[in-house]
């Protein structure tokens, strides 16, 4: 018996750059110790403050069935949030709460996108994006950007593929990169989607791990409003990766389609979840500095390390949790010396080439452990970098 063709092709063809991890993982579980950089998930916790909020929630009986767009009170939560910081007039009907970031995605793609349809993105990308994409039944076309151009994409080079194309996911702060699009890349790219009659899909959910410039939501941008989905969630922003709490913040009438998708798909959130969300939020943005604090202090100490040697570059990292590294000066793809790294050091990084072709020659490093080990690993990985040298 066949399985559908949409679940057999989500994954595409061809290798992914994703053996490292997977060898990684095996060396571990074969009582290899290997410093691991690769995951984008807090060395923290969920805060003891937050848990015991969700716990109170559940024992107070929020445990059967939540409204399917989100309680309200969250929905309002989130619309104040989004308003207070772009300035754009947001109600409560503007917003639908998933299943995390990843099932808003999902959703958007799945609500603006017609079987066949072509949806952009740019590469390098968060890793489920193409996936994500063929899963709602539309084709996935990837445009490039440019190392040289620290990975602010090119308005041009999106209006050269944006013929006949329906969505565009565009991710700032960005996995893998660390790119923060800058007022003149968002400006550039809400005019190819007005002058193509695009909607915009933006990943917005590292929005709070800020290093260098500022956010600039493209929603706020001039006649964006309408035509813009924002991806939100609690994972990064407060360390909630596994409650599983995201949202979509969109004009109202795209909120009731993804109202009727998640009645026939995930039926919502838990109310203990979205409580303990509203209780989060409310700790407002010194408790997401908090949170983010660990990556801007490994981040300043990366630059020092990378700072002592020429051989591997450093992608500026204005936000995220992520490091993109230039390895291109030991001859090696990302692959190679990803690979090469782990035999020799029993390090673990991510090939730039599984986000995409456009940072091949590169690896991404999470900044998700210790400090102290953060600094040696890095110090380390350029001196391995240089004994490659050609
Ligand atoms: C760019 C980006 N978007 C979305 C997600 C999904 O996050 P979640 O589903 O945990 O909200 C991630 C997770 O790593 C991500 O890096």
């Amino acid at each position: 018996m066949e399985l559908s063709q949409r679940i057999s092709t989500i994954l595409g063809t061809g290798s992914d750059g994703w053996d490292v991890f997977y060898r990684a993982r095996q060396m571990i579980k074969d009582g290899t110790p290997v410093t691991e950089l690769t995951i984008g998930e807090h060395d923290i916790r969920t805060a003891a403050p937050i848990l015991r909020d969700m716990h109170a929630s559940a024992l107070g009986g929020h445990t059967g069935y939540a409204m399917v767009p989100g309680t309200t009170a969250l929905r309002e939560t989130i619309a104040a949030r989004v308003q207070e910081r772009t300035g754009v007039p947001t109600t409560a009907a503007n917003v639908m709460v998933t299943p995390g970031g990843q099932s808003a995605l999902f959703a958007a793609h799945t609500c603006l996108c017609d079987p066949g349809d072509v949806a952009l993105y740019l590469d390098p990308f968060y890793a489920t994006y193409p996936g994500t994409i063929r899963g709602a039944s539309a084709i996935p076309r990837a445009i490039q950007t440019r190392a040289e151009d620290a990975f602010q994409p090119r308005a041009a080079d999106i209006a050269a593929q944006a013929k006949g194309a329906k969505t565009l996911l565009i991710n700032s702060p960005n996995n893998p990169t660390g790119t923060v699009y800058s007022r003149n890349t968002l400006d550039g790219i809400a005019k190819v989607c007005l002058d193509h009659d695009l909607w915009l899909i933006s990943d917005e959910v590292y929005d709070t791990q800020i290093w260098e410039g500022t956010h600039i939501s493209p929603r706020a941008l001039p006649g964006m409003a309408e035509r813009t989905l924002v991806v939100g969630s609690m994972s990064k922003s407060h360390a909630m990766t596994g409650s599983r709490c995201g949202w979509i913040v969109a004009p109202e009438h795209v909120i009731e389609a993804t109202i009727n998708l998640s009645t026939h798909t995930t039926y919502g959130v838990p109310g203990f979840i979205q409580d303990a969300a509203v209780f989060a939020m409310d700790q407002g943005p010194a408790f997401e500095e908090e949170i983010a604090a660990p990556f801007r202090r490994r981040r300043a100490l990366a630059k020092q390390v990378l700072a002592e040697q020429n051989t591997v570059g450093l992608v500026p990292a204005q936000g995220a949790m992520y490091l993109m590294l230039d390895v291109r000066a030991t001859g090696l793809s990302g692959e190679g010396f990803a690979n090469a790294l782990l035999d020799a050091h029993h390090i673990a990084v991510m090939p730039g080439e599984s986000f995409g072709a456009a940072a091949a020659g590169h690896v991404r490093v999470a900044m998700t452990i210790e400090d102290t080990q953060f600094s040696d690993a890095l110090r380390t990985l350029c001196a391995f970098a240089q004994s490659l040298e050609t």
